[in-house]
């Protein structure tokens, strides 16, 4: 009976595996999952209009649900920079952050990082890729072994060719496919963000 109750429940939940008394979703959720992201607050331009203090970025708020749909914890990379407050001068300024090589730094890293399995990592599009401080935060850690998850925001341009750049920074990690969000889309966009985030877990 118990049998026949336990085959019931992993057929109605469709994608579990069953390895042993446990099916491979259930592994995978045991994994340790952090979330790390970079993402602007302040000025921002959405939908045409300005807003003048955005406290929490687009990719922030899809860090958010992704942690509240698959656990574990979430860590905000912060660069060591500041920009201007004025939207427009803030993306010239990441313009020649970016075209001058600089190489930006966090404020603070996450001591523990290494000790996780799964990496949700996410970032705005600046200028067709990510921000330079996503390379020099990923550069610092010993990243083999891990799976690393890629999600971003933009306005239109998608992931471009973030996800290949992450596989060359990510040496020895399998870096997954990824979720392109749009910026001015993410605070409707929980259900996608959530099922999307709880899909990859389970595939593992
Ligand atoms: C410096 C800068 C450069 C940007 N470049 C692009 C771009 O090349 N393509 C695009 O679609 N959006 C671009 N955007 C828009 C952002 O990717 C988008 O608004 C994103 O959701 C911002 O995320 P955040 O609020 O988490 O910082 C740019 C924004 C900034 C600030």
């Amino acid at each position: 009976m118990a049998l026949m109750l336990l085959s019931l429940v992993t057929t109605a939940c469709g994608q579990a595996k069953q390895t042993g008394n446990k099916t491979e979703s259930d592994s995978n959720m045991e994994k340790k999952i952090l979330t790390v992201f970079f993402s602007m607050k302040g000025e921002t331009y959405m939908a045409g209009g300005r807003i003048e203090n955005l406290e929490k970025g687009n990719t922030n708020v899809c860090a958010e649900f992704i942690q509240k749909s698959v656990g574990g914890d979430l860590f905000e990379i912060e660069t060591t920079k500041t920009y201007s407050k004025d939207h427009f001068k803030m993306i010239e300024e990441a313009k020649v952050e970016m075209q001058s090589g600089e190489k930006a730094q966090p404020k603070k890293w996450l001591d523990n990082l290494e000790s996780y399995d799964v990496i949700f990592v996410g970032y705005p599009i600046w200028w067709g890729t990510y921000p330079p401080i996503i390379n020099t935060f990923l550069e610092h850690y010993n990243l083999t072994g891990k799976t690393i998850i890629p999600f971003s925001t933009s306005e239109g341009s998608g992931l471009l060719n973030t996800v290949a750049e992450l596989r060359e920074v990510c040496k020895g990690a399998t870096v997954t496919e990824a979720l392109a969000i749009r910026g001015s889309q993410a605070r409707q966009s929980e259900k996608k963000v959530s099922e999307w985030a709880k899909k990859m877990i389970t595939n593992l």
